[in-house]
């Protein structure tokens, strides 16, 4: 029977499907990622692993697992933690969760934008250390979202839904940027294709939705903080590196921005020192996918993966290089 070799215990859904099925299925049990050693020893023999974006999956994880091994199903939509060449070297299938997370992630955007404009932690702080003494005009002023600017960096799912709940629902206005521009987008919902510079000088909230590449490495610099609006808040919902998180605390410091909503960080899981300490910044710890429900399909849907990919058949999500 075929094994499967989970880097992490994950939700049940997918680990029942896969015992189904008969495999083998081995979870490392520890409660922390899997140390680089134990991988290596771990992942020999196994015909598929089922990893984390906290696993380095390179060539020598791949040899180690050696020649049986047919399929990388990573939990998680981005990939960059994964050598997708050294696997098609290989010929190894690499897949992902895309789809699955799409809503909860649009969701935690949100939570993020409304959580920063409307200074909701600062606010329950000040309740909680007992410092609210009676109705105030001028006590914790925010921001409002209708009419204003979205630029969303990244029209792939995640940046469409996004872009849907704020035309739709907040009565935002959208720009976007991507690699090319999509007319159906526009129709829709009126969102212009700008250049990443004029994005940022124009957007009053810009969001980040793009994949972390060689190229999306520090796309947002000090340059870029520079070209933005004031009273601009940056969301990053996507990874860590595409923004330069020094550069960032000096920008929130100095307020060359109003503020930003973090789930990701450049070197997780320490976000950049004095960035805890600005109150002008939402953090939360890569839990934009943490709803049961996407956690759950997602768990489905990498051992969808395997299975198909076991059995012979084409991948549900292969990743494309
Ligand atoms: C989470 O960061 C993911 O890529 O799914
Ligand atoms: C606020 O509480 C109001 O009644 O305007």
């Amino acid at each position: 029977m075929p094994t499967v070799f989970i880097t992490r215990k994950i939700p049940d859904s997918g680990i029942k499907l896969l015992k189904s099925k008969g495999y083998v299925v081995r979870v490392y049990s520890g409660d922390k990622p899997i140390p680089r050693a134990e991988l290596l020893r771990r992942v020999r023999g196994a015909d598929a692993t089922l990893s984390l974006l906290t696993d380095k999956i390179d060539a020598a994880v791949m040899d180690a697992a050696g020649r049986r091994l047919k399929i990388i199903a990573n939990y998680a939509v981005g990939f960059d933690n994964v050598d997708v060449k050294a696997a098609a070297a290989r010929k190894i299938v690499v897949t992902n969760t895309p789809g699955v997370l799409t809503e909860a992630v649009a969701e935690h955007t949100f939570a993020l934008m409304m959580a920063v404009a409307r200074r909701i932690p600062e606010s329950d702080v000040f309740m909680r250390g007992g410092r609210y003494h009676g109705w105030e005009p001028e006590l914790l002023l925010g921001m409002e979202l209708q009419g204003k600017t979205l630029g969303i960096i990244g029209l792939g799912r995640i940046g469409f839904r996004v872009a849907e709940i704020a035309v739709r629902g907040m009565g935002m206005k959208v720009t976007y940027n991507d690699v090319k521009p999509n007319a159906d987008f526009e129709k829709q919902f009126g969102g212009r294709f700008l250049r990443l510079d004029d994005l940022l000088r124009t957007s009053d909230i810009v969001s980040i939705h793009v994949p972390l590449l060689p190229t999306t490495r520090h796309l947002i610099d000090a340059k870029k903080f520079a070209m933005m609006k004031k009273t601009a808040i940056l969301i990053n919902t996507s990874r860590g590196p595409i923004v330069d998180e020094k550069a960032l605390v000096i920008a929130l410091r100095r307020r060359i921005i109003a503020g930003a909503g973090l789930d990701v960080f450049e070197f997780e899981p320490k976000p950049a020192p004095g960035l805890a300490k600005l109150s002008n910044v939402v953090l939360t710890p890569h839990t934009a996918s943490a709803t049961h429900e996407a956690r759950q399909a997602m768990s489905l849907l990498a051992a969808e993966n395997i299975v198909a990919v076991l059995t012979g058949k084409q991948p549900l999500t292969a990743v494309k290089i």
